[in-house]
């Protein structure tokens, strides 16, 4: 069995880097210029095309096999979900959800992130849930630039609005994303050790059942914004 023996993120970064308050106040400040891709605009039309305009939308950001945006698109029935993945290996490994059973408040496409949020931002659309679950941790010191918090994107993610919710098994990944929203916001973002009792992901279920601590901060991003 080779299950639920998945490992913590090895890294020899123990806490916060030290390069991501600077990091973070750059971005807010610059402007992020990296031009869009073809394919992410057509993702991003793929995505909005069955939304009736009205629907508040929910993006599963890195849905991975899709799992937890089912989910979520049965429980939130009124609502507009939206999972995003670069990866059309994982997207297609739906299982055991063949496509006539899957709710019709629910769209998956292949596309990177650093562009769909972007576009989304460029249309000023805003999100009623925002999850980031399970990010690749990019767990070497020298890959800070890769984790959300600390890449150019970060200042849209908090443009989109909504609820934002990240969940990581590696408690420094967490650690940074609630910091780089302190910076951003202004005030403290409380974040924890979190108990997955109905794993909303598979990678969720996977590190659970390894007897891994999993870590969870939820902000709402638009009660952040009125209170400033
Ligand atoms: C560790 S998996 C977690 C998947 C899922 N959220 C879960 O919890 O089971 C991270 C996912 O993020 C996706 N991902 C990473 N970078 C991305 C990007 N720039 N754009 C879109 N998806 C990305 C990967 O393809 C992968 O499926």
């Amino acid at each position: 069995m080779t299950y639920a023996n998945s490992r913590i993120p090895a890294s020899a970064q123990q806490g916060v880097h030290e390069h991501l308050a600077a990091r973070v106040r750059t971005h807010l400040a610059q402007p992020f210029k990296k031009p869009l891709a073809g394919y992410n605009l057509a993702a991003y039309e793929q995505a909005l095309a069955g939304w009736d305009g009205r629907a508040p939308l929910v993006l599963d950001a890195g849905c991975g096999v899709g799992h937890g945006s089912i989910e979520l698109a049965r429980t939130f029935p009124d609502h507009w979900v939206i999972g995003v993945d670069q990866s059309e290996d994982r997207l297609q490994r739906q299982k055991p959800y063949p496509a006539a059973l899957l709710p019709k408040n629910l769209v998956f496409v292949r596309a990177d992130l650093v562009d769909f949020w972007r576009l989304l931002a460029a249309d000023g659309l805003r999100l009623a849930r925002h999850y980031i679950l399970y990010p690749n941790p990019w767990p070497k010191i020298g890959h800070l630039g890769r984790r959300w918090p600390a890449h150019p994107v970060f200042p849209f993610i908090l443009r989109l609005g909504g609820t934002l919710e990240c969940r990581s098994n590696w408690s420094v990944y967490v650690a940074e994303f609630a910091a780089a929203l302190e910076i951003a916001l202004g005030r403290a973002v409380p974040w924890g050790e979190y108990e997955a009792a109905s794993p909303l992901t598979p990678f969720e279920r996977k590190y659970r059942d390894s007897g891994q601590k999993l870590y969870r901060l939820c902000v709402d991003l638009d009660a952040a914004e009125a209170g400033k």
